[in-house]
């Protein structure tokens, strides 16, 4: 079968003709049908060789993956097959106190037990077969379109639950800023649009994903390289800047904005890791009183069913570029140069 994998550090993805997998005892087959392609990916492929700690190469890529159940593993009951399903990413050990509450993506056991995420240490999605460890991974999708249900099962969980968590505090009246506009930061937009009263304010540095942020539902749009950001916000807010702010590109600019950009009593949340290793000052005189500042990893493994639902009832308008699976390098390429506008995916 043909897969996207990522072979030599420092290298490029490419497309290979690699073994058909073989479910074993409690895991599931599918047969792919759209796969997603992540800022992270970029990331992990940039990973110098003596720090890289999600596994051995090659890696076949994608994280973001749905596909039709056409084999079961030994002992798998309650999946069928040709259900057509997403793959809820973030394994973990499904026993430990945080596997317990579905916050698999924060697994006590994972490093110890050795497990490792779809794409992202174990075979992903990015090829015609893949292997998912265990059924309740796994959310079906029905008719969805796969395009659009590919993404939501990371650029559109992530969001979510980092948006989820602060909603209490995004009532009418209330201001939220978004940075980062592309495949995460459009589907954070519309989620706001949805489940919140705030006024929504994006930012980018890229005129043309601010386009894609209007059309996806926010109030406001700003250059986050305007020397006037700040200002502009204030004024935007009344003077109390926003009650939510996510960055969903995490760059050392995007955060030393997104910093001055939180009001008193409100939730900083940091989605975004740009190429790694960005941080801020916190202290007395350096973080708004009573700001609360969070790192978010994926989401729950209820919060996939959630935003599935989402998007079966009409409420998401995932915007994506589709290609084949042979034009996945070329793929990866725009998303690293940014020409990408929303989330790329690879249509089997
Ligand atoms: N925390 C998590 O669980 C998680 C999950 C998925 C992705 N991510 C990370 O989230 C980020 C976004 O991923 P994506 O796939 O949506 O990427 P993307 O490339 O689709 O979007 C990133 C957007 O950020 C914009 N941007 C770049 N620098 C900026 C700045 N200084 N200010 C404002 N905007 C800026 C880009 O123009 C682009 O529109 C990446 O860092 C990725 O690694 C984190
Ligand atoms: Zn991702
Ligand atoms: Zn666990």
């Amino acid at each position: 079968m043909k897969a996207v994998q990522y072979r030599r550090f420092g290298g490029s993805p490419e497309v290979v003709e690699i073994d058909r997998p073989v479910p074993g005892p409690g895991q599931v087959l599918l047969k792919v049908t759209a796969a997603g392609l992540c800022h992270y990916d970029v990331f992990v492929m940039s990973i110098p060789e003596d720090q890289y700690f999600i596994g051995g190469l090659p890696l076949t890529l994608g994280h973001e993956g749905v596909g039709t159940v056409v084999e079961l593993g030994a002992g798998v009951t309650s999946v069928a097959l040709g259900q057509n399903v997403a793959v809820y990413g973030p394994w973990g050990c499904g026993t430990c106190h945080q596997c317990s509450q579905g916050r698999e993506n924060y697994c006590e056991r994972a490093a110890a037990l050795g497990i490792l995420a779809p794409g992202l240490g174990a075979p992903g999605a990015m090829a015609e077969y893949m292997i998912v460890d265990d059924a309740r991974h796994l959310v079906d999708i029905g008719d969805l379109d796969p395009a659009i249900a590919a993404p939501l099962t990371d650029a559109g969980l992530t969001p979510y639950h980092a948006i989820k968590a602060s909603l209490p505090k995004l009532g009418a009246g209330t201001s939220a800023v978004v940075l980062g506009t592309g495949g995460l930061g459009h589907l954070g937009i519309q989620f706001l649009r949805e489940l919140s009263g705030a006024r929504i304010i994006a930012l980018d540095v890229d005129e043309a994903k601010l386009q894609l942020a209007r059309e996806s539902g926010a109030h406001e749009t700003l250059l986050s390289s305007d020397p006037d950001v700040v200002a502009k916000v204030r004024e935007m807010t009344g003077g109390r800047m926003a009650e939510g702010v996510f960055d969903f590109a995490g760059f050392q600019e995007s955060l030393d904005v997104a910093r001055q950009l939180v009001g008193v009593g409100g939730d900083f949340k940091i989605v975004g890791l740009g190429m790694g290793g960005a941080t801020i000052p916190v202290g007395f005189f350096a973080t708004p009183y009573e700001a609360h500042i969070a790192t978010t990893y994926w989401g729950y493994r209820e919060e996939l069913f959630e935003v599935i639902a989402m998007a079966q009832a009409g409420r998401l308008d995932v915007h994506v570029e589709r290609f084949a699976i042979d034009q996945a390098p070329e793929a990866y390429a725009r998303l690293h140069d940014g020409t990408l506008n929303g989330r790329g995916v690879i249509v089997m």
